[in-house]
């Protein structure tokens, strides 16, 4: 008795809402099999190339199930095979999509007897490992679909999901590396009032954006004035790939997650493949190489 899980790629922050805004994407996704066994404890094997650890208590899906099975009163275990779609640290919710795939198919193994918000607590254990900071925006997404809002995590877990609207994103990954952990570091300890008050008016304008489909609210209202431009020496080419991807059409966009990738939102499959070559343009003349990918939310 097995499931097959396909546990999609998330944008966490989307721009203004650092640590709290996630959205689901519809694809690449990772591919994760569980099957429950008699035998107690967690197997992991990873069918992709990436080389990831397989233990189970250094393996982002291996330290969600240890979790999750500490709730479970019976004596059993795990079989899981994960072959990856998303390619780890492309700043796209990887490692996020590996843990939250692990604990939905458990679920559903066991009668689904856990909450969605219980299942966000058990893979967020997984991100500590993955990045060093527990935080759920990429893991909310990925469980509960749409858009997310992680209002709390301490000292209870508080998830808002609401529905999307239609959206077509394009991302950029440029194969430089940045660690979530590094990526945190250069952050500020603290925030001048007057920015902070910048900042909360555009998460407001950001949410009502996504309320009432309002895209030219949303692109208004995107800018992060306190991450991005800590993190902007990271990942170079940002400036000018937030250029031409709103030359071409797109409504608005920002570092994903920590980086390294960017993602502009679009509202047709069209912009979005302009967007996504004009993003390319960038990197192609920066020498680095990267993928594109274009799909809707
Ligand atoms: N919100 C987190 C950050 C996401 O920006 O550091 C990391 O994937």
């Amino acid at each position: 008795d097995s499931v097959l899980v396909h546990s999609p790629a998330t944008l966490s922050n989307l721009g203004c809402g650092f640590d709290v805004f996630g959205l689901a994407l519809a694809a690449p996704y990772d591919a994760v099999r569980i099957r429950r066994t008699a035998e107690p404890g967690v197997r992991i094997q990873h069918l992709d190339p990436y080389g990831l650890p397989t233990e189970p208590t250094r393996n982002v899906a291996g330290v969600a199930l240890l979790a999750l099975l500490r709730e479970v009163p019976e004596e059993i275990g795990f079989d899981v095979e994960i072959t990856k779609g998303i390619m780890p640290g492309s700043g796209v919710g990887s490692s996020a999509a590996s843990a939250a795939g692990a604990v939905v198919g458990a679920n559903a193994l066991l009668g689904n007897r856990f909450s969605k918000m219980q299942l966000v607590d058990f893979a967020m254990a997984g991100e500590v490992v993955a990045s060093g900071a527990r935080h759920a925006d990429n893991i909310a997404p990925a469980i509960f679909g749409g858009f997310t809002i992680v209002r709390a995590v301490e000292p209870a877990l508080d998830i808002l999901a609401l529905p999307a609207p239609p959206l077509w994103v394009a991302v950029v990954h440029p194969q430089i590396e940045v660690k979530t952990s590094d990526s945190r570091k250069v952050l500020p300890a603290n925030v001048p009032l007057g920015l902070a008050v910048r900042q909360w008016a555009n998460v407001a304008g950001l949410v009502a954006g996504f309320l009432t489909a309002d895209y030219e609210l949303i692109g208004r209202s995107m800018d992060d004035y306190i991450v991005e431009p800590a993190r902007l020496p990271l990942i170079p080419g940002l400036a000018e790939a937030r250029k031409r991807a709103l030359a071409a059409g797109a409504i608005g966009g920002g570092i994903s997650g920590s980086g390294p990738s960017i993602f502009m939102l679009n509202q047709t499959e069209a912009t979005a493949q302009a967007v996504g070559e004009a993003l390319g343009s960038v990197f192609a003349e920066l020498g680095i190489a990267f993928h594109i990918y274009v799909g809707p939310v």
